[in-house]
């Protein structure tokens, strides 16, 4: 079996959906539930706890069979096959994408399992304890140095678990701003306080450097004997870790199966399994399995990431919308866009094709969002009338964490009307002024879900993970390299020597130099 590559804009079902387009055009959602009565049940999913609601999208009859045929047509079971089983579907960094396997509770690799005791073991001593700073006190603080998927995903989670937390402060530092760091460090007690130094590849600018400035702080205090107590790290390149002078027991190692994005679920989720217990982490990688499952085995129409996906293509690439948002109805989501922007964009956003052909069609979504109902008096004045077509995912949970029952009804009586609103708009009724007409016919999914926990959290963030693949492969690019971040990276190698040496090179363009110029004066 080979990782397939099939230009979708080729098939036929990309000529249905482009014909389909044209006809249905001026369909107007309200229309839709006017002609099937049933349609609330016909454009949605139960699957466990999870309750997917699509029917406020233009997806009729015709578009989901020509959806599902696209799907087929370019492979998409073949495509997930290959991801499961491990064959290198990263061909331009010939790797294997096994983020899955770091949760497969069915069938565990060995090397997984030996990492997962060792978080086990670590996290227990330091939550009972029992692992002393050098000064004898247990730890009452834990900061993640790292950016990017070694960030933004235990970040997140951390952030959405917040109730379900133990006595330890755990906060994260990422910027390479000196600002951000030092601020960071206030309050902090180097006898009390744990780093874990997160980074795949060891060799991230932001991270490193950071890395050396709390060392500095650190070492301000004690000495060098005591960074065994203190500094941890997760890394692919064991030797660097080695070299930043990190005790070899203190390492927790990951695979390059596992890319950056998509690895909260290793080692890097480390800060999660000490703010949550170990046990409480679990349960999040076990969610994701579950979800994993429901998206390798159950046929695509039923399948909750394939339909999510396919009704995004719709919208991205026959109906032309330029973004979508993401709106989850809690503060403790409040971190899920940032960590679905890198997810998304830095997988999606590729213009050239699995055959090394530019593209002549719409890929990567761009996303973005914030919660609810905040962001209703934010941005929700330009979803409800502005000239864009925006599809938004509307996210919510049927039980609160507090049992605050009027605020629970209060929010979700905002989740279920805005989403009301939005299709329905003020159509049939007299406005008094053209100002305050609101057209509706605006498409939403609502994913109701019972309750946040860390398994339904595990199977929220797996499903966006599947989603954002089938795209992928829809598009036929390669979702799991990120080669558009590098050329950046390189330049800013040269504006620091020259920043450094306060000699601006020739060499750049004339607005680079300029700024140069002004940066020293
Ligand atoms: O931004 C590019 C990137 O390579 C991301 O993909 C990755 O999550 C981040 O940098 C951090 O990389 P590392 O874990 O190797 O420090």
């Amino acid at each position: 079996m080979s990782f397939p590559s099939v230009n979708p804009t080729q098939t036929k079902a990309w000529a249905a959906l482009t014909a389909l387009f044209e006809n249905t055009a001026n369909t107007n959602l309200q229309d839709l539930f006017k002609e099937d009565a049933n349609r609330a049940a016909a454009y949605s999913l139960q699957w466990q706890d999870f309750y997917v609601d699509f029917s406020k999208t233009h997806i009729n009859a015709a578009i989901k069979e020509a959806l599902l045929d696209l799907a087929s047509e370019v492979k998409l079971k073949e495509a997930i096959a290959a991801q499961f089983t491990g064959e290198h579907i990263n061909q331009t960094e010939d790797r294997a994408v096994l983020h899955t396997a770091l949760r497969n509770f069915s069938a565990m690799k060995p090397e997984v399992s030996e990492v997962l005791a060792q978080i086990k073991s670590f996290t227990e001593q330091v939550i009972s304890g029992a692992w002393k700073g050098y000064t004898g006190k247990s730890i009452t603080d834990v900061v993640n140095i790292g950016i990017g998927g070694s960030d933004l995903g235990p970040d997140m989670v951390v952030e959405a678990l917040r109730n379900q937390r133990n006595h330890l402060n755990v906060r994260f530092v990422s910027n390479v701003e000196g600002d951000h760091v030092i601020e960071s460090l206030n309050g902090l007690d180097p006898e009390t306080t744990l780093f874990i130094i997160v980074s795949k590849s060891f060799t991230t600018q932001e991270t490193l450097m950071n890395a050396q400035t709390i060392r500095k702080w650190f070492l301000q205090y004690t000495s060098e004997e005591n960074i065994a107590k203190h500094f941890i790290a997760v890394s692919t390149n064991i030797p660097a870790v080695k070299d930043f002078g990190i005790d070899p027991n203190n390492i927790f190692t990951m695979w390059d199966w596992v890319g950056g994005r998509f690895s909260l679920w290793s080692a890097v989720g480390l800060s999660i399994a000490c703010a949550i217990g170990y046990e409480q982490y679990e349960d999040l990688l076990r969610g994701a399995h579950e979800m994993d499952q429901h998206f390798a085995n159950t046929p695509f129409e039923q399948n909750i990431p394939v339909m999510l996906a396919l009704i995004s293509v719709w919208y991205n690439n026959f109906v032309g919308a330029e973004s979508e948002a993401v709106i989850p109805y809690t503060q403790y989501l409040t971190k899920l866009v940032p960590y679905l922007q890198q997810a998304i964009m830095e997988s999606n956003g590729k213009g050239v094709d699995r055959n090394g052909e530019v593209i002549d069609y719409q890929t990567g979504t761009i996303v973005w969002g914030s919660t609810g109902t905040n962001a209703q008096h934010a941005f929700f004045q330009l979803i409800h009338q502005g000239t864009k077509v925006i599809p938004a995912d509307f996210i919510g949970f049927k039980k609160d964490q507090h049992n605050q029952k009027a605020h629970q009804d209060a929010l979700m009586a905002n989740f279920i009307a805005q989403t009301q609103a939005l299709m329905t708009g003020t159509v049939g009724q007299q406005v008094d002024s053209p100002f305050k007409v609101f057209t509706g016919n605006r498409p939403t999914n609502t994913i109701l879900i019972d309750q946040l926990s860390p398994n339904s959290l595990g199977k929220l963030i797996a499903l966006y993970e599947h989603k954002l693949f089938t795209q992928g492969v829809i598009w036929n690019i390669f979702s799991y390299d990120q080669w558009g971040v590098q050329l950046g990276k390189v330049l800013a190698k040269n504006t620091l020597s020259d920043i450094e040496s306060g000699h601006v090179s020739e060499t750049h363009d004339g607005s680079t130099q300029a700024l140069l110029q002004h940066l020293s004066n």
